[in-house]
């Protein structure tokens, strides 16, 4: 079914409630060290704003557990200050998401105004979408709109529950453009289609391969599960880290992916060190085996190079999951290097969030991709093929 979006409605006058996934990253001193997901929010609050809606956006932030400085550490106050500055206009911060002073702001709130309810996750309520509290936040607007793509994997009260008590319901235009890059990617992708996948367990990621096996025409494997698929294979890797209870199904994987001619690529090389630690001594082992003693900490140059030629030979290719321990240094040249191949290929490139979404930040490439995910788990789930909570609820 398509998805309604915000621009399907008539907004003006109304009260509108956006949520969004202002989950950024802080640092000590309490700044958005990572702004991308507010940006991204930005065409849909803009919109809205420009329709002469009254704006209500709310967004949890962290994991907050009720411990007694929860509310100075995982206030939005950061993410209100940089909204501010970016849409160019007052964003009046609420002190709380629900109760008598949130009803009294929105009662004030004008035309083209913007309020932002603070941290859901300071009631308990929300995660356990608890529906007097979805009542209680839906009897606060006349519309709902889903635009937190980040966490509509969850089906909590602002994500999902207080759509059932809200009449006019529709997904915002990142998460339209989200289902879009996603769902074209796995659905009709332009072939060839080659997909990078990665991360430190085949457990992880077993949904995902499988949903791969079935779409792409070759799959790169690289991370640590590498080594659990090598390992499986027969092949000797050191010290590397093995999920031995996931070989059998590694082999099944390969199996299948051999069974529906799907080239599914391992390492042909590393980048090795004794130890998962920055200041190890950076070796390269020329080939598939991994002498003992040292564990795989990074794809070699020639895989590198294999899977660069993949890239830039391919029309679609997908990527979830770093290549090696890309957060060290000396381990972050074959991440780095599949985000530069991605960003000279001319394929639709799609970035399926989380780890490699940070590498291509940190590359400085996003603007060089086709699409970057503002999804951790929300593109996992979405690529494993599961429905999720907070786009369901934005339909009927
Ligand atoms: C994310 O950062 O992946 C989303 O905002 C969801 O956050 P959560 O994993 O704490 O639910």
């Amino acid at each position: 079914m398509a998805l309604r979006t915000i621009d399907a409605l008539q907004l003006g006058g109304k009260r509108v409630f956006i949520r969004v996934d202002f989950n950024v990253p802080l640092d000590d001193a309490g700044h958005v060290t990572d702004d991308a997901r507010i940006r991204a929010a930005l065409p849909t609050i803009r919109f809205a704003v420009a329709a002469r809606a009254r704006v209500i956006l709310a967004s949890h932030l962290g994991r907050p557990k009720g411990r007694p400085d929860d509310r100075q550490k995982l206030t939005l106050e950061p993410a209100a200050a940089r909204l501010s500055e970016l849409l160019g206009q007052d964003v009046t911060l609420a002190d709380d998401c629900v109760g008598d002073g949130v009803r009294k702001l929105v009662r004030d709130l004008q035309e083209g105004q913007v309020l932002l309810l603070e941290n859901l996750r300071f009631h308990p309520e929300e995660e356990r979408n608890d529906d007097a509290f979805c009542r209680e936040l839906a009897a606060l607007c006349d519309v709902w709109v889903n635009d937190a793509f980040g966490t509509a994997h969850r089906a909590h009260a602002s994500t999902a529950g207080m759509a059932r008590h809200v009449k006019e319901r529709a997904a915002g235009f990142l998460v339209k453009k989200e289902v879009e890059y996603l769902g074209k990617a796995l659905g009709a992708p332009a072939r060839p289609f080659v997909a990078l996948v990665g991360g430190a367990k085949v457990s992880d990621k077993i949904k995902v391969l499988e949903n791969l096996i079935a779409r792409a025409d070759a799959i790169c494997v690289g991370g640590a599960m590498a080594y659990t698929f090598l390992e499986a294979q027969g092949v000797p890797v050191g010290a590397s880290l093995v999920e031995r209870d996931q070989l059998d199904l590694a082999r099944t994987i390969l199996e299948r992916a051999r069974g529906r001619k799907v080239d599914l690529l391992l390492p042909v090389d590393h980048v090795c060190g004794a130890e998962p630690k920055a200041t190890a001594r950076r070796e390269v082992v020329a080939e598939r085996a991994i002498p003992a003693g040292l564990m795989g900490l990074d794809i070699g140059p020639r895989t590198l190079d294999v899977f660069r030629q993949r890239i830039l030979a391919a029309r679609t290719v997908f990527w979830n999951g770093p290549m090696g321990l890309f957060e060290q240094a000396p381990w972050a040249e074959g991440t780095l290097g599949v985000a530069r191949a991605m960003a000279e290929s001319s394929a639709v490139t799609v970035v399926g969030g989380g780890d490699s979404a940070a590498a291509v930040e940190a590359a400085g490439l996003v603007d060089r991709m086709t699409h970057v995910s503002t999804g951790g788990g929300a593109s996992l789930e979405f690529i494993e093929g599961r429905e999720l909570p907070g786009i369901k609820a934005c339909e009927g």
